[in-house]
């Protein structure tokens, strides 16, 4: 009988990508989302790609009555990985109770249903932004975790800590938290991607937004930072090589072979990329002139971040492959096809 994994969040970016993966390694999987950022049509996307349908739960974990209902009724989940979470560092200043309210009540729920119905395995979405502005690079795991510089970062960080006191009193639950550096592109198949909600934050999808003609032109915050050419570094890596590293961080952990109970990993190429390299790289891969002006540097900006791999490479036996120029070219394919589509 195939294993049974529950994905929350898994409509999302980063979810649905794993879905995918998971589904074409054999493993069954049954998504909770409440489609708070993204789309039940997602679903279809996962359905065109695999072949088969993931099963589908629509409510909000915090709703801890709900959940526990869910684990009485899907009684044999071999894990579970964790998504499900608001990510918008600049909303979360704005509200920051929603954002204490959300990613860590869910969580704790999920903790406590794991304890409940007997689920041993949790893989945790934290990020990279636990270490804020870093003295070292690359950045190891064994890195300081810096005081968080939004209330988004502090959930990451308390999260990891709950997770921590749980794990040490729970000896038969086991956790990987995976810090991803920046996640970027979409399937190649161009039936799933990222589909952010009004002005885009992040870099690549504003890029993307910008060449299809839906932003008069890419801002880059700052080039007079202490880098090649001045604008800021950090590690871009493809949405299908992390996902991967999802499926085997569940094998680890299925298969007996954690080193400890709770294990973190960073998720990144090794590679720092500056701004204006993503734009030229962009420009290369798409084939298409982007607008862009120089603009002072965004408030809470770090210079530069990207990961020291060794430790994932060596232990998950996991690498990212896919290269930059790719994956903005399957940004860019995505782009086109959302743009179509309406
Ligand atoms: P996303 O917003 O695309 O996906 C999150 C999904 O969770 C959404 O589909 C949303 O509807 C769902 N969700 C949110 N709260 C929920 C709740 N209470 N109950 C049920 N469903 C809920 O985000 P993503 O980019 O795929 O990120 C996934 C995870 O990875 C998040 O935890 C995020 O913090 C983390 N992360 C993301 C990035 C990034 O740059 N995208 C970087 C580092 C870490
Ligand atoms: C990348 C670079 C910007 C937009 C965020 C979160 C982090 C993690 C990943 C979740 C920066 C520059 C951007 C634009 C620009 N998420 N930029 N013009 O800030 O590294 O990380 O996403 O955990 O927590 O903070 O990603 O894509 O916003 O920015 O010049 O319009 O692009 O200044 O140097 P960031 P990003």
């Amino acid at each position: 009988m195939n294993k049974l994994v529950l994905v929350t969040g898994g409509t999302g970016y980063i979810g649905s990508h794993t879905v995918v993966e998971l589904m074409n390694e054999g493993f069954d999987v049954v998504i909770i989302d409440n489609l708070s950022n993204s789309e039940k049509s997602v679903l279809n996307g996962i359905a065109e790609i695999t072949g088969r349908r993931a099963y589908f739960e629509q409510f909000d974990i915090c709703d801890k009555e709900r959940l526990d209902n869910f684990f009485k009724v899907y009684k044999k989940l071999d894990a579970i990985i964790h998504f499900a979470a608001y990510k918008a560092v600049g909303e979360s200043v704005e509200k920051p109770l929603m954002y204490y309210q959300n990613n860590l009540v869910s969580l704790m729920n999920l903790l406590n249903g794991m304890i409940e119905y007997d689920v041993p395995y949790i893989v945790f979405s934290s990020s990279c932004t636990v270490y804020g502005e870093p003295d070292e690079l690359p950045v190891t795991e064994q890195a300081p975790i810096k005081l968080a510089n939004s209330p988004y970062g502090n959930t990451k960080q308390i999260s990891e800590e709950i997770i921590k006191d749980i794990i040490s009193v729970n000896p038969n639950l086991k956790a990987i938290a995976l810090r991803y550096f920046n996640p970027i592109g979409a399937h190649p198949s161009a039936l799933i991607g990222e589909l952010p909600i009004g002005v885009p934050n992040n870099l690549v999808p504003f890029i993307t937004q910008t060449a299809i003609g839906i932003r008069e032109e890419l801002k880059v915050f700052g080039d007079d930072y202490n880098t090649s050419d001045g604008s800021a570094i950090r590690d871009y890596i493809n949405v299908v090589d992390l996902a991967k590293a999802h499926v085997v961080s569940v094998k680890r952990m299925l298969e007996d072979k954690c080193k400890s109970n709770f294990e973190f990993f960073n998720l990144g190429t090794g590679k720092g990329s500056s701004v204006l390299e993503i734009v030229n790289a962009f420009e290369k891969a798409a084939g298409e002139k982007l607008k862009y002006k120089i603009v002072g540097r965004r408030a809470g900006d770090v210079e530069s971040v990207y990961a020291d791999t060794k430790f994932a490479n060596e232990e998950l036996g996991w690498k990212a492959e896919i290269s930059l120029e790719e994956t903005l070219l399957s940004a860019w394919n995505w782009e086109k096809y959302i743009q179509n589509k309406k």
